[in-house]
């Protein structure tokens, strides 16, 4: 019997375990065993690693999170641990290796195909900033998520005549910003993709309370800029993968807002609300889509290639190119959103 392993590293999203349910039973069909690797990458540096039957797949296809857990591991960054993924892979028996991530845990998995390991991607992140996939599982649960609390937002700002500041997820991209911003109706969106223009974004405000507006919602991606500066941090130490920790742009610009244009303003920040919970339809059904037919790939010997969702269809396309460059927003979709600024 072939034997394959699969891991999910990063950020969690909801949607990683319908992956790992479809994988488990599309390889049962198959005659493929399926290994579970603990933890991302550190798993199999550390052989932390046990099998996954269709009982431990049962019932989780509504769960958020990840049942193989998740880390922020590069074995490229830890002395000895390439070789470890290497031995470890031997030792299990592995025919071929499914890694579930977004840019980083792919950028991994690409220089591991490149040592001659047999690794499959499947691409996850909430931000939707992967090249090479028109969407990611776990944004469209985002999306809803932060939709839902902008329309709670309303109500409340309305009520006190307030400005509210709403703070999303959104280290590069602004995606998460954008779609629940224009969901959620909000009158400024700003993203990493376009440095804020802080008297642009008052001298809106100013002219929608001169129109009888007695509040004002304004979405934030925690990546966006003040006038080209650097983004707001809420720790400088970078992990593994040379990233900061992001947060705080939201309460800058409440507190400039509040100055420049008089009104009382609140703010709000997201956080992992966004990524916790239960996926949605949408999200069950594309992280299933990708594990079943990231299970079809492996049977193909299409090693180095991830799943992708192009226009309705399940694609394959090279790893390589997924994780070149990443896919922020385009100016032609944030000119819609600009239509219902003010
Ligand atoms: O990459 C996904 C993401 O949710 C980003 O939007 C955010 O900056 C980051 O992960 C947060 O990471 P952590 O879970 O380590 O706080």
């Amino acid at each position: 019997m072939k034997r394959l392993g699969i891991l999910t590293g990063g950020g969690d999203c909801p949607g990683l375990n319908p992956v790992i349910r479809g994988v488990v039973r599309k390889a049962y069909l198959e005659g493929y065993e399926v290994l579970g690797i603990r933890n991302g990458w550190k798993g199999i540096i550390d052989g932390d690693i046990a099998p996954l039957d269709l009982r431990s797949v049962s019932g989780i296809l509504p769960k958020g999170g990840t049942i193989l857990g998740t880390s922020r591991t590069n074995p490229y960054k830890k002395e000895g641990a390439v070789q470890k993924v290497k031995d470890n892979f031997k030792k299990f028996e592995l025919d071929a290796l499914i890694a579930v991530g977004g840019e980083d845990t792919l950028g991994v998995a690409n220089k591991l195909v490149k040592e001659g390991l047999k690794v499959v991607g499947v691409p996850k992140t909430i931000d939707n900033d992967l090249s090479e996939t028109d969407y990611t599982f776990g944004f469209d649960t985002a999306v809803n998520i932060v939709t839902e609390c902008i329309d709670r937002l309303h109500t409340t700002a309305e009520s006190h005549n307030r400005i509210m500041v709403v703070e999303v997820m959104g280290r590069h991209a602004g995606w998460i910003a954008v779609h629940g911003g224009i969901a959620g109706g909000a009158d400024v969106i700003l993203i990493p993709e376009v440095p804020i223009n802080i008297e642009e974004v008052c001298s809106i405000i100013k002219k929608r309370h001169a129109q009888g507006k007695n509040f004002s919602i304004v979405v934030v991606a925690e990546g966006a800029k003040l006038d080209e500066n650097s983004e707001v941090l809420q720790e400088e130490k970078l992990d593994d993968f040379g990233h900061v920790r992001l947060g705080g742009i939201g309460q800058v610009l409440g507190e400039f807002i509040e100055k420049k244009t008089g009104f009382e303003t609140r703010v709000t920040v997201l956080g992992h609300i966004q990524r916790g919970g239960s996926p949605t339809a949408f999200d069950r059904v594309l992280g299933t889509r990708f594990g079943v037919k990231a299970v079809e790939l492996v049977k193909q010997g299409k090693f180095g290639y991830m799943v992708s969702l192009k226009g309705v269809k399940i694609e394959a396309v090279p790893i390589e190119k997924a994780v070149g460059t990443l896919k922020t927003v385009d100016m032609d979709f944030y000119d819609i959103a600009k239509v219902f600024f003010g």
